[in-house]
């Protein structure tokens, strides 16, 4: 009885088909290399499991603000991404004043709203998926006090006017840039704005892009302000110590493993975009992610085919403005490769 208004809710949805080739989730297709694996293991082994963490993850943040080269106290952390976006939602505003983002994005904007039964004011993209300035005008007509702008968008790969996501926050508008693909995008970050205190504007970014989504990691960056208000009301552990200590290790001695990575990545979209593109049949979007998004005649059709052939993508098509749209990640040279063939044989015989 307590939980009935849950009944009517869909449980978050991930793809589980089990296939060789997974490019269905924008997590790093890498591992890390063995030495820095030995390293991480010798440090859990260390880690007194019969003690909670430090809940202040003072050592976690100072490593944190130099990899995001900014100050430790301008940033807080979260378990995932996630879970900042679920406590942004309970907390920023009056919560009878809606949260308002742009549909389709990433879902869990919704879900944390709806969870607390909290408004939305939800708002469309143009046909290119971009931000339209009448519909951010509309939006704000229901007085929201909370914005997410996921830029690049998931799941449509494309970044958003950075006028716009100002003009929101300059409406009195808590706006939460979600940069949680940012490293594979050649546009400007937000953190400028995040850093600058009284202006309603904070980043939230995650490691899952770049090789750690197993640790669940999340940050908010902010000025010192808003985080110190967001770090009295953040579960006192709620980072593990294991992630604590597994985040240190490889921000610091996995720099250059990370880059790498990065690099790979934005190389092979370019390549696997560039083939993709020669198949008529594939409408493609374009991608500042580690992901990009399709448009097909017969989007379930496709995605069968595709796990015949051991693919797995992500399938878009049962969501509104995402119908026949199949969202691929980025893999291995070897796993975009087989991708390539599996779209040329299906569509070209
Ligand atoms: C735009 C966006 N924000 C946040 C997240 C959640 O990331 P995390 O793994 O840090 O919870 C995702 C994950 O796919 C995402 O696409």
């Amino acid at each position: 009885m307590f939980l009935d208004r849950f009944k009517t809710f869909k449980a978050y949805k991930t793809e589980t088909t089990p296939c060789k080739i997974k490019l269905s989730s924008n997590e790093s297709p890498y591992e890390f290399s063995e030495g820095l694996k030995e390293k991480i293991a010798k440090e859990v082994a260390n880690i007194p499991l019969n003690r909670y963490p430090d809940p202040t993850y003072t050592q976690l943040k100072e490593v944190l603000a130099n990899f995001y080269n900014v100050k430790p106290e301008n940033i807080t952390v979260g378990n995932g991404s996630d879970e900042l976006i679920d406590i942004l939602v309970k907390a920023v505003g009056d919560l009878s004043h809606p949260v308002m983002y742009p549909v389709p994005t990433f879902p869990m904007y919704q879900v944390s709203a709806d969870t607390i039964g909290r408004p939305k004011a939800e708002f469309e993209l143009d046909e290119n998926f971009q931000l339209r300035k009448e519909e951010i005008d509309k939006a704000l007509k229901n007085e929201p006090q909370l914005a997410f702008f996921a830029s690049p968008n998931n799941p449509t790969g494309n970044t958003f006017d950075k006028n716009l996501i100002k003009y929101t926050a300059e409406n009195n508008v808590f706006t939460v840039v979600d940069e949680a693909y940012i490293h594979f995008s050649d546009e400007e970050d937000f953190l400028d704005e995040a850093l600058k205190p009284d202006n309603n504007t904070v980043v939230i970014r995650t490691l899952s892009k770049i090789g750690l989504a197993g640790i669940r990691l999340g940050v908010l960056i902010a000025d010192e302000e808003t985080v110190s208000l967001i770090d009295r009301i953040r579960p006192p552990f709620n980072i593990t110590y294991p992630t604590d200590v597994i985040a240190r290790v490889v921000l610091t001695e996995g720099l250059n493993e990370i880059r790498e990575h990065i690099n790979l990545i934005k190389e092979e979209r370019k390549r696997v975009m560039g083939e993709v593109s020669k198949i008529p049949q594939i409408k493609l979007f374009p991608s500042q992610a580690n992901f990009f998004l399709i448009k097909v005649d017969d989007g379930n059709w496709l995605h069968r085919k595709l796990i015949e052939k051991g693919i797995l993508v992500r399938n878009m098509s049962h969501l509104p403005k995402l119908e026949n749209c199949l969202r691929i990640s980025i893999g291995k040279k070897e796993e975009n490769d087989a991708l390539i063939e599996a779209l040329s044989e299906i569509y070209n015989g």
